[in-house]
């Protein structure tokens, strides 16, 4: 086996460091810790600086990353992130400050605050918003919280029932549930988009809220959605827009003006933060006035002489979502890129996020079952089930063949409603070159699939390791190294 193969690299009496004597006079360590704190030892790997480089090194280059290869996964807008947002975020001066700093020292954090708030409300066309959630669905239980409190004020505490599209991202539920609502779904209707009868047929006087998601999770924008608001509306409900996919609606249209009440962003897809592996995001969200007076505490608010304060004299607020005022440094990115782009460029993200999505859509169309085959928004859904009934490849063997061709795969079975569903989301960043190699790819192993399927089924061939067990690799993860037997 090559050397670069072995994990274990630890060799008795080798050392990283090598350090001259200490001059220092030592203390007793048990005098020091108590004699109960020490160990009789501590197993530690014995390897030289240079393995220990090496090793860290190999790990990070087995690493699939947006700063390695293209990254279609869909639903999770996998952008690249300019490195000057990241510059930004690391100023001194945003960086080392303080959250229990007094606010005469804050001021430029709080404008930038203020600002931003101001700037997604405009975006989205609602009157106010706050970045204190720090993940979408962090925003989606701030959002039902609202409504739930909004209800009891305007004197209609009964409406428990919440209901949601059965396209919709498995968080929407869960913040439901989360939040004491009743889950009531609503069917998606042949053309992928909210069924109207059925949603009709669920109003009532106990409807909380709709919560939907535009452009919904089959990558289509719902059509019907001023209808939609509207009869929500009539019933005494709330309508609340999953806004995970604002890439797509960029510059080009507002949730807030199609009759949405709330919305989450996910400023870590949509305004720059890089996310995966549950690193810090940002669930900002979006208000209209109705629902303002709810919003947590600290709203930052500005006095007459300009100066900003963190206000907490807010007697309808719901309290607090999260300590101090979130991720902060998100907001820092997400003002940063907005600034940086402008209307103008921010209209232009939407477009090409749209373009490049509809550009592998029309050219893989001919070799994979496209449910819903019509102009897509930002992502494009396609089914894997031709693939299966004719030689048993699944959406899964694709997803795996397509990370021996270089590329990190697509979402994999969601939306649930679409049979072996493999949901692509290029984004906005990606060059036709690279839209051109990944089409390639999937062509080529569509061909495969048809000729030679056990090379798909069996793949990926040229990973450090092939197939999991998905299932334990979540459930029994074990990353702790233990040394080998002497
Ligand atoms: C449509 C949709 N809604 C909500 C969420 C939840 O966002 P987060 O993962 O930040 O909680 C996601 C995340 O993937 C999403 O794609």
């Amino acid at each position: 086996m090559s050397d670069s193969l072995i994990f274990e690299k630890s060799v008795p009496g080798r050392r990283a460091a090598n350090l001259p004597e200490c001059d220092v006079p030592r203390r007793d360590p048990a005098e020091l810790l108590g004699e109960g704190n020490l160990r009789e030892s501590l197993p530690l790997p014995e390897v030289s600086e240079l393995e220990v480089v090496r090793h860290y090194t190999r790990l990070s280059q087995r690493n699939y990353s947006i700063d390695y290869g293209f990254y279609p996964l869909g639903s999770c807008t996998m952008k690249y992130n300019p490195k000057v947002n990241e510059k930004v975020a690391r100023l001194p001066g945003f960086a080392r400050l303080h959250p229990l700093q007094d606010e005469t020292q804050v001021q430029g954090a709080l404008q930038l605050l203020y600002d931003l708030h101001q700037m997604l409300a405009e975006i989205s066309g609602m009157d106010a918003a706050t970045v204190q959630p720090v993940a979408g669905a962090h925003g989606e239980l701030l959002s039902l919280m609202m409504i739930h409190e909004y209800h009891h004020v305007h004197g209609s505490p009964d409406r428990k029932l919440v209901l949601i599209p059965d396209s919709a991202h498995g968080t929407n539920p869960a913040s439901a549930a989360r939040c004491g609502f009743t889950v009531k779904s609503i069917s998606t209707n042949a053309h992928g988009l909210t069924d109207m009868d059925a949603l009709k047929a669920a109003l009532n006087e106990n409807v909380a809220a709709l919560m939907l998601t535009n452009p919904n999770t089959v990558g289509l924008f719902e059509s019907d959605i001023v209808e939609i608001c509207d009869l929500v509306h009539q019933a005494g409900g709330l309508v609340y827009c999953d806004g995970a996919n604002m890439n797509a609606m960029l510059g080009i249209t507002r949730p807030g003006d199609m009759g949405f009440d709330v919305m989450h962003f996910n400023l870590h897809k949509t305004f720059s933060t890089p996310h995966g592996g549950g690193g810090p995001g940002c669930g900002a969200i979006g208000v209209k006035a109705n629902l303002e007076p709810f919003l947590p505490i600290p709203v930052v608010s500005r006095r007459e002489d300009g100066s900003y304060f963190l206000n907490e004299d807010r007697p309808h607020a719901i309290g607090s979502i999260h300590s101090f005022y979130g991720n902060f440094l998100n907001a820092v990115r997400g003002y940063a890129y907005i600034r940086a782009l402008g209307a103008k460029g921010l209209r232009e993200v939407g477009e090409n996020a749209i373009l490049n999505a509809n550009y592998i859509r029309a050219r893989i169309q001919e070799h994979f079952d496209i449910p819903h085959n019509r102009i897509c928004m930002h992502e494009v859904v396609i089914s894997a089930s031709r693939q299966k009934s004719q030689s048993g490849v699944r959406a899964m063997d694709i997803s795996k063949r397509l990370m021996d061709y270089g590329f990190h795969p697509p979402t994999n079975y969601f939306p649930l409603i679409v049979p072996e569903a493999l949901m692509i989301e290029p984004t906005e960043t990606e060059s036709k070159q690279t839209l051109d190699a990944f089409c390639d790819a999937l062509i080529q192993i569509a061909k495969e699939a048809a000729e030679n399927p056990e090379i798909v089924k069996s793949a990926p061939h040229h990973t450090p390791i092939s197939r999991l067990d998905e299932t334990a690799a979540v459930k029994q993860l074990n990353v702790k190294w233990v040394p080998a037997e002497a």
